[in-house]
């Protein structure tokens, strides 16, 4: 459920005003009302945009932490891609291990069922449409992508499931105690490898990987506790539950993990969240720079189907 506080105001998650980023007319942004997220409406991602609403739109995202536009049933997935590449240089996971589902040639992955359509291109990855618990896209890799964008094709009806959630990592930062905050600053954690990501995912490339060379657990990426936004410039508690195992530089291993758990629960707490329940063709950006995103699994017998794309990427500080 949604924490109220920036209800009934004009205020982004990063602490700037919707007025303050004067954005084309056309373009109506309204903050959710929740912790973090802003609805925008007026934009058809399918027409031919001019700049300044497509600059608009980066200028959003970069300062709500995560943008819902509805109804864009005319998005293709040759056009998702090419929104994407607004947001910078697309994104793929590369080692091997962990390629996914893409829809037929276009550079476009699939969440869901409808990876095993035909003409699909298929990968390693099918999406098994369980829980995934709270986390920042691809924290595996030491360089990470900026942005996510999913749209929704099929959806299952949120009562019985697929709703995702958002947290703000700023303000789960900020509402750190202060001996905390001086005990994390500088300090790295590292994350699951790759191969145990995928492998832990059921992933048919890494199940092989594993048989053939044994699973390795320690991965050489490290990344930053707090982690700075380059646009913002606000400190965000980056942890996640998938990804974080330890952190280093706090006396041994079992001080590392359990601080890191110490900083998964708080980051996990309820108050920083939205939920989004899903209808067909809304488009979802985020930004893995300063949010964490989890989602509920849905029946079996019921078909959820994305489009994701990722875009940008950097070595997080
Ligand atoms: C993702 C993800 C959430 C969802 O695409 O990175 O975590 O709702 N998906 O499927
Ligand atoms: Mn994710």
């Amino acid at each position: 459920m949604s924490a109220t506080l920036a209800t009934g105001s004009d205020t982004l998650m990063s602490g700037v005003r919707v007025a303050d980023l004067a954005l084309p007319d056309q373009m109506e942004v309204t903050p959710t009302g929740g912790s973090l997220g802003a609805i925008v409406h007026g934009v058809d991602l399918a027409d031919d945009l001019p700049g300044e609403v497509i600059g608009g739109l980066l200028a959003v995202l970069d300062h709500a932490g995560m943008m819902i536009l509805r109804g864009q049933d005319r998005l293709t997935p040759q056009r998702q891609s090419e929104v994407t590449e607004w947001f910078g240089r697309p994104f793929f996971r590369d080692t091997g291990v962990d390629n996914m589902a893409m829809v037929g040639r276009t550079p476009v992955q699939i969440l869901g069922s409808q990876a095993h359509d035909e003409g699909d291109v298929p990968a390693a990855d099918v999406d098994s449409g369980g829980d995934l618990v709270p986390h920042s896209d691809v924290q595996d890799y030491q360089v990470t992508p900026n942005y996510t964008i999913l749209h929704a094709i099929e959806v299952v009806p949120g009562s019985v499931g697929g709703n995702t959630y958002w947290a703000n990592l700023y303000q789960a930062y900020d509402e750190l105690d202060d001996e905390t905050k001086a005990l994390i600053e500088g300090l790295r954690w590292m994350p699951a490898s790759t191969q145990a990501t995928a492998y832990g995912v059921g992933m048919q490339s890494a199940k092989a990987s594993v048989s053939r060379d044994g699973l390795s657990l320690e991965s050489p990426v490290r990344h930053p506790v707090v982690r700075t936004h380059p646009v913002t410039r606000r400190k965000a508690l980056w942890v996640s539950t998938a990804f974080t195992v330890r952190v280093e530089g706090v006396g041994d291993e079992a001080d590392g993990k359990r601080l890191a758990k110490r900083l998964k629960t708080h980051a996990n707490s309820e108050r920083f969240s939205y939920h989004h329940a899903w209808s067909p063709h809304d488009v979802v950006m985020w930004d893995n720079r300063c949010v964490n995103h989890w989602r509920e699994g849905w029946p079996a017998d019921t078909r959820r189907t994305m489009h994701r794309s990722q875009a940008g990427s950097a070595r997080p500080f």
